[in-house]
This record gives structure tokens, sequence and C-alpha cells, in this order.
């Protein structure tokens, strides 16, 4: 059973933390560690991965907080 945690960064990716199955459009399987950076932005030359590049488009989207 997947437990895991996902959190939404600011202006970057969504940090997925714990134990989860990833997978591409048809269901394989990626090949990942126990925390990774999915790409929020659009812009990564390694998506569904963030490479870091969201720092050099200006990707401007912070979160809206809940109380
Ligand atoms: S969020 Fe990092 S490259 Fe897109």
């Amino acid at each position: 059973m997947a437990d895991a945690t996902i959190k939404v960064n600011d202006h970057g990716p969504l940090l997925v933390q714990g134990s989860f199955t990833l997978t591409d459009p048809d269901g394989n399987p990626f090949e990942t560690k126990e925390t990774i950076a999915l790409c929020r932005c659009g812009q990564s030359q390694k998506k569904p991965f963030c490479d870091g590049t969201h720092g050099k488009v200006g990707f401007d989207a912070a979160c809206e907080r809940q109380a």
C-alpha cells in the first residue's frame, strides 16, 4: 500500500516522499528513490522529473496556504 507525502514547493516542483509507484501513461513504472521531485513548471527536459529549469525560467507559482 502506498504511503506518500506530496509537498508543493513555491515556484518549484512537487516533492514526493515515501512509498509510492510512479508510472508512465502506459502504466510502466519509473525507477524512483524514496524522495523525488516532479516538474510543475512544464519546462524540464527530464519530465516528469524536475531538472531545476524552473529557477532559470522564473516559474512563479506560490502555493495557497491552508489555514
Ligand atoms: S518544476 Fe523544476 S523544472 Fe519544472
